[in-house]
């Protein structure tokens, strides 16, 4: 596989064979994940990788952060959908911005040029993955449980995403994307 077909068949995962992802298959994903370039190349992705039985907690803390922020009066959007993806994805990689330490909200710290260096090392992590093989969907819905999940986690720094990885158990059809020539503009002499 070249980089563009990576690029072409690369897919949202959100339903996951219940197998799993021997560890040495998540280390290369890791791996490659971390060539990503990044501003001064200050590297600034941090990742906490939960699996096992372990993801039996992460999951009651999401969907016990959705039912609150529910009660709060926020809309839920896909959160109970991509709760369930979680629940079964045998890893899920959580990924966090070490340059923004102390952050408290999604929001708050974290610079512009961190956050693009860590998006580029997210869809590395995707291309890598499916290159091996592997499923991956990004998750931003952790968001709903962004205080619980970063005290259960014990980290203190912006958290940025969640990526669920395992062997993919659908071959959804490519989403549709607006062409480029209409998101695109020349300015030429
Ligand atoms: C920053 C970001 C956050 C996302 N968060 C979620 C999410 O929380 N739940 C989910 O099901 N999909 C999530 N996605 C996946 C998108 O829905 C998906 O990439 C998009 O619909 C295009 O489909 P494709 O990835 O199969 O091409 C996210 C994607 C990105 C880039």
């Amino acid at each position: 596989m070249n980089t563009l077909e990576a690029i072409a068949g690369r897919r949202s995962i959100r339903s996951f064979k219940d197998k799993p992802v021997p560890r040495d298959l998540t280390e290369r994903v890791l791996a490659a994940t971390v060539q990503a370039p990044s501003g001064k190349n200050q590297q600034p992705w941090r990742f906490v990788i939960v699996e096992g039985d372990k993801r039996v907690e992460m999951v009651r803390i999401l969907r016990e952060s959705i039912a609150k922020r529910k009660e709060e009066g926020a809309d839920p959007g896909s959160s109970e959908w991509s709760a369930n993806v979680m629940e079964q994805a045998p890893v899920t990689v959580f990924v966090f911005n070490g340059e923004a330490a102390e952050s408290n909200s999604p929001g708050e710290g974290g610079n512009v040029v961190d956050v693009q260096s860590i998006g580029g090392a997210i869809q590395t992590m995707l291309l890598a993955a499916h290159d091996l093989g592997l499923g991956t969907l990004w998750i931003c819905d952790v968001f709903y449980a962004y205080r619980e999940l970063q005290a259960w986690l014990g980290r203190r720094e912006q958290m940025v995403a969640a990526v669920s990885i395992g062997y993919a158990d659908e071959a959804p059809d490519p989403r549709p994307r607006r062409p480029w020539q209409e998101v695109t503009e020349w300015v030429s002499g």
